[in-house]
């Protein structure tokens, strides 16, 4: 045999091994990659329909006002006017379905209004808010405030220091 490829099984073996991983590649591949994908683009197209398919668990503010009037004409008047109904409530598709049986749950503003009022130097200087501890002396926030409309006069309360 000819000097020069007196060892040239060694590339044919090689060559081989690439070619079966090559075919195992696409075999596997072919396998695992769902059937939608990529017909929209970098993704299952799928899954749109699986995302659509989820129920829908927030109503909406506009839900609540049909029902809930007065509450809408109370926060209305104060600085919550722009705090969703579910900022606060939670999501409440439910409820909106079924008000007869499904009764939101009692809100703890001890929990709830720190959420959005605890002082926090990350915040922006003019929202409002307060070191808790300090401000309400334990006592719970809607013992001086009013949820839907919390802003209040100095004077209607002795124990509030800001
Ligand atoms: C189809 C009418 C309807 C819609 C829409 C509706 N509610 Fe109600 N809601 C009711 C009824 C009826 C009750 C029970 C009233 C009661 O017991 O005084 C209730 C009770 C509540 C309660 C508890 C009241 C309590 O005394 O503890 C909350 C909180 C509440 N709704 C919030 C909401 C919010 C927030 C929305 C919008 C996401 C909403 N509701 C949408 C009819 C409705
Ligand atoms: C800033 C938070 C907040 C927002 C925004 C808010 N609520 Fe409330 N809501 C409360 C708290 C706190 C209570 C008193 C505790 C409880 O009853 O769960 C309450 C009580 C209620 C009640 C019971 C009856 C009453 O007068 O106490 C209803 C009904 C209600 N909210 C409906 C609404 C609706 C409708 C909206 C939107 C238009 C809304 N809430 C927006 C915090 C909020
Ligand atoms: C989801 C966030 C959020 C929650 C929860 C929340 N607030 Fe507010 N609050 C706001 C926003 C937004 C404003 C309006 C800020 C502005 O006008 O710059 C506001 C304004 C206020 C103000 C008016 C301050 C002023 O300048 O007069 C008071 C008081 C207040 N909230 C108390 C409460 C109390 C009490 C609770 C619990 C029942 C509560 N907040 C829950 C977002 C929230
Ligand atoms: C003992 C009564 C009392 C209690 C309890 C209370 N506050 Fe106040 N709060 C006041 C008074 C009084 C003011 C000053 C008047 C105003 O700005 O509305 C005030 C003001 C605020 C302000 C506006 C601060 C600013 O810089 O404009 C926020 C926010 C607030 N309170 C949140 C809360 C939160 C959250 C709780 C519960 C942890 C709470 N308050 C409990 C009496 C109280």
């Amino acid at each position: 045999m000819n000097a020069a490829f007196k060892d040239a099984a060694h590339l044919f073996r090689l060559a081989a091994v690439f070619v079966v991983g090559a075919l195992v590649f696409v075999g596997v591949r072919a396998a695992l990659v769902p059937k939608s994908f990529g017909q929209y683009g970098h993704y299952r197209a799928n899954a749109l329909a699986d995302i659509a398919a989820r129920p829908v668990n927030f109503a909406s503010h506009q839900a609540c006002e049909d029902c809930h009037s007065d509450i809408v004409e109370k926060k209305k008047s104060g600085k919550h006017v722009h705090v969703n109904c579910e900022a606060c409530h939670g999501a409440l598709a439910n409820h909106v379905n079924d008000p007869g049986s499904v009764q939101p749950a009692k809100l703890d503003s001890a929990v709830l209004c720190v959420r959005c009022h605890e002082a926090n130097i990350a915040k922006p200087q003019a929202f409002p808010q307060v070191v808790s501890a300090e401000h309400s002396g334990g006592a719970a926030c809607n013992t001086c405030h009013q949820p839907h409309s919390p802003a209040m006069d100095i004077a209607e309360t002795t124990g509030g220091t800001k």
